[in-house]
């Protein structure tokens, strides 16, 4: 039989999986693969180090029999070291940033674990912060133990072991760079140690986020005052000894509105689905290869750090979004949604009319389907030409027999078609006087925007 003794033996080798749709939108040539890490059981890459940090601790003599296990979490890692804690009788007690979605919270608690909520906005030294109470706790608690992700190397010698040698593993030790956020920096120190020791050549490349003090360390070697960001799991206000700067290539730096917008593409366009901090790790790949100029040769791996469904309130939420002016803008939307989302839509077939047709029965389509223009097809369906209203009205008013005149003869010049992903600023530009309609083809078919679609859309 294959069965695991516990969940604990179900974490790590998750699946390497292409983004070839995004990386073509954002014009890289250079292959994007991303790691699945919420395919692991806790939902996050953390189950690694959760294992790692109790293991270590146990043979360290750190951790015994009925000791709990105490530790700050932005939600990931505690799920990571509850479900490991549960099959060996700990019990978990975490400290959490109050900025935090309302779902990690629920989860720590619905595998037992005691959950104490902490201000964001404080100094790590403030008696407040969240370092500060689980220091306090551990020495009011007896038989307790600090895990400390920020400093603790089985952190990222959870990555060195298994995430690096996967990488190496799946992308036959052909990977150009790794890119990722940086919170402990763990999962970019492991890795990247491990991968430089296989080849010092592979690039290795954080994502701080605005407000972090990452980014101006590395590039100016500045202590910036750190600022409150949105983004979950990523970006410090400190230098925690699990990241070793020293193997980091290059660091790019995002905004909040950036990680949120990226991770709904990736839902949205490749079906992965995952958090703001994938979005952030996401758009640094994407935009590392962009940069570098990368070709189809080259491997850019990153990690979808944790599961979608945790932000359900937040990045997946609009009126969230929308509260912390977070949406993305009209023009930031793409064709193939007006099309999804046209009010009265039927069923998404085009209406079109054959060359061959009459002009009568062009103008019985137009009148049954209440449009005013419509695409003219070959014989295999293909766009060749249109017809708007006010032509069929000039036969009229010029007496001619409209069911003896053939569409062919009298159709304008075809609409321009542009693809699903086309930005919706592109698609208004297309839409003129002499052009009310554009065609917009998404997976092999085609659809109609009108320049009455889109302004009822941004009515809406
Ligand atoms: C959602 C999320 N993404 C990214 C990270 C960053 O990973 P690391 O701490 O290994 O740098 C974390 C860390 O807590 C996280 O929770």
């Amino acid at each position: 039989m294959k069965v695991a003794a516990n969940i604990g033996e179900c974490v790590g080798n998750t699946p390497l999986v292409r983004i070839d749709r995004l990386a073509k939108q954002w014009g890289v040539k250079a292959q994007i693969l991303v790691k699945i890490g919420y395919m692991n059981p806790g939902g996050s890459y953390k189950d690694r180090i959760g294992l790692q940090l109790i293991q270590d601790a146990e043979e360290a003599g750190h951790l015994k029999p009925g000791g709990t296990i105490i530790e700050c979490t932005s939600g990931n890692t505690g799920m990571g070291l509850a479900l490991a804690a549960v099959s060996r009788g700990y019990r978990c007690v975490f400290v959490m940033p109050d900025k935090m979605s309302r779902e990690k919270i629920d989860a720590l608690r619905a595998l037992g674990a005691e959950v104490i909520v902490t201000p964001t906005a404080v100094d790590k030294d403030d008696p407040r912060s969240y370092y500060s109470v689980a220091a306090r706790l551990n020495e009011e608690i007896p038989n307790s133990w600090h895990s400390n992700q920020y400093e603790n190397q089985s952190n990222p010698r959870a990555h060195y072991n298994s995430t690096g040698p996967e990488i190496w593993r799946d992308t036959e030790g052909k990977i150009t760079a790794f890119v990722n956020g940086m919170g402990t920096g763990g999962t970019l120190s492991g890795v990247g140690r491990y991968l430089k020791e296989q080849n010092p050549d592979v690039k290795i490349v954080g994502v701080d986020p605005i407000g972090s003090m990452y980014f101006d360390k590395f590039h100016s070697d500045t202590d910036v005052k750190p600022k409150t960001y949105l983004v979950e799991g990523i970006g410090e206000d400190f230098y925690p000894s699990t990241m070793d700067m020293s193997l980091v290539d290059d660091i790019l730096q995002i905004d909040d509105k950036t990680c949120f917008t990226v991770a709904r593409k990736l839902a949205r366009r490749e079906g992965i689905f995952s958090g703001g901090s994938t979005g952030a790790a996401v758009w640094g790949a994407l935009e590392y290869a962009k940069r570098n100029n990368l070709g189809p040769d080259d491997i850019v791996v990153t990690m979808a750090c944790d599961h979608g469904l945790r932000y359900l309130s937040k990045v997946f939420n609009e009126q969230w979004l929308r509260e912390n002016e977070m949406l993305e803008s009209e023009y930031e939307l793409e064709a193939r949604q007006l099309l999804g989302t046209k009010q009265g839509s039927g069923p998404r077939r085009l209406v079109s009319v054959p060359a061959t047709a009459s002009a009568a029965d062009a103008l019985s389509l137009l009148k049954d389907h209440d449009v005013s223009q419509i695409p003219v097809v070959d014989a295999d369906d293909e766009p060749i030409g249109s017809l708007q209203e006010a032509q069929l009205v000039a036969l009229f008013v010029e007496h001619k027999d409209l069911s003896s005149v053939k569409v062919k003869d009298v159709m304008g010049p075809p609409f321009p078609v542009v693809s699903g992903a086309t930005p919706l600023e592109e698609v208004a530009r297309q839409l003129t006087r002499e052009n009310p309609a554009v065609l917009v083809e998404d997976e092999g078919s085609y659809g109609i925007v009108t320049k009455y679609d889109l302004i009822a859309h941004i009515a809406r």
